[in-house]
């Protein structure tokens, strides 16, 4: 991608528009932390590589991290994300480095939302891929609790079947939520879940209130 689309300036993430706010237009144009070269890659010998990928676009997210004492002291990242992803990225490496870098217990409780915030809002359509920064760098946290040996300290997420009959997933409902599906009807829309499956309404209405709570503050 060579151009992010600027089409107004300052939206929250909750707002209709497409708008950019002028801290994600500089944080894009001039992203923090990133690596530019294999070299830098090979020379910064992370402590812990976290990487995925979008469901909601398919674009990927690699984030490597310094641990020291327990507190994160360094952070680089590579993407083939998007304008969103990137500057979402920066902004978070710049809040997970604060007053010298945060403990990993601090760092873990920065959510998403609170990188859209501290971007001044994202579209909401583009949420996701701030999500795509927050899951990269818990990935890189999980991976230095075990290259370090304290195993007791990783937290895995694996998947739960929620509709029994088509096989969705809380993952599922999940990126549904961050898609912009914010109430039943419009996740069945989306996934099909509760449709031959009626029991698991209730849970999925649980669901959909905890996503939105978790990474709107809603
Ligand atoms: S659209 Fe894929 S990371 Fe933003």
């Amino acid at each position: 991608m060579t151009q992010l689309e600027i089409v107004g300036d300052g939206v929250g993430h909750t707002g209709k528009d497409w708008f950019y706010t002028d801290i994600v237009k500089d944080h894009f144009f001039h992203p923090r932390n990133i690596f530019k070269t294999a070299e830098e890659v090979k020379e910064f010998n992370a402590d812990g590589v976290g990487l995925v990928g979008s469901p909601a676009c398919g674009d990927g997210m690699k984030l490597f991290i310094k641990v020291k004492d327990d507190k994160i002291v360094d952070v680089k990242w590579q993407t083939y994300g998007c304008g969103t992803a990137i500057a979402s990225t920066s902004a978070f490496s710049v809040m997970l480095l604060d007053k010298g870098g945060l403990s990993i217990e601090e760092a873990l409780k920065i959510k998403p939302k609170d990188i859209a915030d501290y971007l001044g809002g994202i579209p909401p359509r583009k949420f996701h891929c701030s999500v795509l920064a927050d899951k990269a760098f818990r990935e890189a946290v999980n991976d230095y609790f075990k290259k370090s040996g304290q195993l007791e300290r990783v937290v895995e997420g694996s998947a739960k079947i929620i509709d029994k009959i088509l096989k969705i997933t809380d993952h599922d409902i999940e990126h549904a939520v961050l898609e912009g599906a914010y109430d039943l009807e419009a996740v069945q829309r989306k996934t099909k879940v509760g449709i031959h499956d009626k029991e698991c309404i209730p849970i999925v209405e649980k669901l959909i209130k905890t996503y939105k709570e978790k990474y709107f503050g809603e």
